[in-house]
């Protein structure tokens, strides 16, 4: 064969490549209003970055008429390119080649990119749209899998870890994307389950469609496997890009920093936000928003747990895990499900040295049958497990309430954090004044004449004492009491401060989390 010829003949192959599953099936897919696996990896990576690899793999199966489908690639893209000129591997799978479903070879491409992720030391984003497993491959299939989950746990920690759901993703192939960092799904046209609604209906008799039962909204609100929606594939790809921007490239490296110019840092506007009426609501959203770097934030799990606010932002160009109670949403109690979302959080940052900020304004766990059948001492243990393990440099503020063992847990000073501030408003007590009150003054109340009376007396005595945070600064336990417009100051200079900080956990294997 001449030069020419053999140039030819890999232009064709690569052509061939490029097709996926041919014009119609393409069709079919943007009908459907997605993308397909190629234009997805065109919008995820700067122009021109992608560089391509195993576009010629093809499966080895003959079963079931397999050998008369082979697709180059095996209806997976695979490679490497940038996100704002920073490495990231990606696998993007093609749902128009044999819908996408994964055996051997399949699996074998992933794992590649996988591999060279974490000898290179960059994060790994899958795009996933599959019917699952290739029915005609059989048992592979399965062994492809979990070659893949192997490695997203040796992955984990190690180098970030991102899936976006962009099609069908059901059976086993769901834990591929609860083992990494953060889940993206597209509403209306994507889901994850372990089982569908035929055999649902079937096995329970339930009758639930597939949005219901594994759409994206469930998953963002019910079931917290879902971090990020997106309305469409557009936007996902654009969320992406963001939430890389915020993560390191690996374990050993700080996250990317953007240039800051120090201006006017004090916030009046914090200093009327808490409300005189310590029962009454405020959104800690706005205090973020306001301590933050303008529109430096990116929500995490905005939706699932409301009564926990988590996410990434900048302070002065820093980058920054921020953990809030949320008043707004059940008094910012602590319950099962803010307590798993801050904890996974919370283990996320400091395994790629994002330091902590962390609001505080709870009033404690939330109390009930509920609750403590369903695990809350274990879950709440999780986010105490969580914190006192983490080595980054960790600050806390508290601006209202931190009563009982929420206090301990939200980052106090006791387990481990570095700075711990208070806002003047800030109540540090075993619980709130009234109750205080009725327990211990229970009898003097009883006896006395306008029993009401006495008891706002003695919750007026126990609130003088510990509805401040003037004993805990007395003891150390808060470094230092501020006015809240002050306090974007104070994280500015604390987080400088504790940029050099080393903090070693004892040798071991590894802890015991209360999973
Ligand atoms: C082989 C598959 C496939 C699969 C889809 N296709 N799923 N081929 N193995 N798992 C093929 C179809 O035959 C079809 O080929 C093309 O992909 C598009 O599929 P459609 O059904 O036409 O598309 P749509 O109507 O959008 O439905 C998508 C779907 C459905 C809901 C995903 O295809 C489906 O239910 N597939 C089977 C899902 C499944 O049961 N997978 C196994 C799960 S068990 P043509 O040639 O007609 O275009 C599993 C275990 C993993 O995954 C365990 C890990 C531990």
């Amino acid at each position: 064969m001449a030069t020419k010829e053999r140039f030819e003949a890999l232009e064709g192959l690569k052509a061939r490549a490029l097709e996926g599953g041919g014009a119609a099936r393409i069709e079919a897919q943007h009908k459907k209003g997605k993308l397909t696996a190629r234009e997805r990896v065109d919008l995820l990576l700067d122009e021109g970055s992608f560089q391509e690899v195993g576009m010629l793999v093809t499966h080895r199966s003959s079963n079931f008429g397999l050998d008369k489908q082979k697709f180059l690639g095996d209806g997976v893209v695979t490679g490497y390119g940038t996100i704002d000129g920073r490495l990231v591997y990606v696998f993007s799978q093609d749902f128009t080649v044999l819908g996408g479903s994964l055996a051997e070879a399949h699996a074998q491409k992933i794992c590649r990119i996988m591999d060279l992720a974490m000898q290179n030391g960059a994060p790994v984003i899958g795009l996933n749209d599959s019917g699952g497993a290739r029915i005609q491959e059989g048992v592979v299939s399965l062994g492809g899998y979990a070659d893949i989950f192997y490695r997203n746990v040796r992955s984990s920690g190690v180098v970030p870890q991102i899936s976006a759901i962009l099609g069908p993703c059901a059976g086993g192939a769901v834990y591929s994307p609860a083992l990494t960092d953060f889940v993206l799904m597209t509403e209306g046209t994507s889901y994850m389950f372990v089982t569908g609604p035929n055999v649902v209906k079937t096995v329970t008799h339930e009758e639930v469609t597939s949005e219901e039962l594994g759409g994206a909204m469930t998953h963002a609100s019910k079931s917290g496997v879902a971090h990020f929606t997106a309305p469409n594939e557009i936007d996902a790809i654009a969320q992406l890009r963001r939430l890389v921007g915020y993560l390191p490239s690996n374990c050993e490296e700080d996250p990317p920093t953007l240039p800051f110019t120090p201006g006017d840092e004090l916030r009046p506007e914090l200093d009327t936000i808490i409300p005189e009426n310590p029962n009454q609501p405020y959104d800690i959203r706005e205090v973020l928003n306001a301590v933050i770097d303008p529109g430096s934030s990116m929500e995490v799990h905005a939706e699932f747990a409301r009564n926990m606010v988590i996410g990434f932002a900048r302070v002065a160009g820093r980058v920054v895990g921020c953990v809030a109670n949320q008043p707004a949403t059940l008094a910012g109690v602590l319950d099962i499900d803010a307590s798993t979302k801050a904890a996974r959080f919370v283990r996320f940052c400091d395994a790629f040295n994002i330091p902590l900020l962390v609001f505080v304004d709870v009033p404690g766990f939330l109390p009930g049958t509920d609750q403590e059948w369903n695990g809350i001492i274990g879950h709440g243990a999780k986010l105490l497990y969580a914190f006192s393990e983490a080595t980054v440099p960790r600050i806390t503020v508290i601006t209202r309430k931190a009563y009982g063992g929420a206090y301990d847990v939200m980052n106090s000073k006791h387990i481990g954090a570095d700075m711990n501030y208070a806002w003047p408003s800030a109540e540090i007590a075993v619980m709130g004044a009234k109750g205080a009150a009725e327990i211990i003054f229970k009898r003097e109340i009883a006896e006395a004449d306008d029993t009401a009376a006495k008891w706002k007396e003695k919750e007026l005595e126990y609130q003088e004492k510990f509805a401040n945070p003037y004993e805990a600064a007395a003891r150390g336990f808060i470094d230092e009491v501020v006015r809240p417009s002050e306090t974007r100051i104070k994280l500015i200079h604390a987080l400088r401060m504790l940029e050099n900080k080393v903090d070693k956990l004892p040798r071991k294997k590894h802890g015991n989390i209360p999973l």
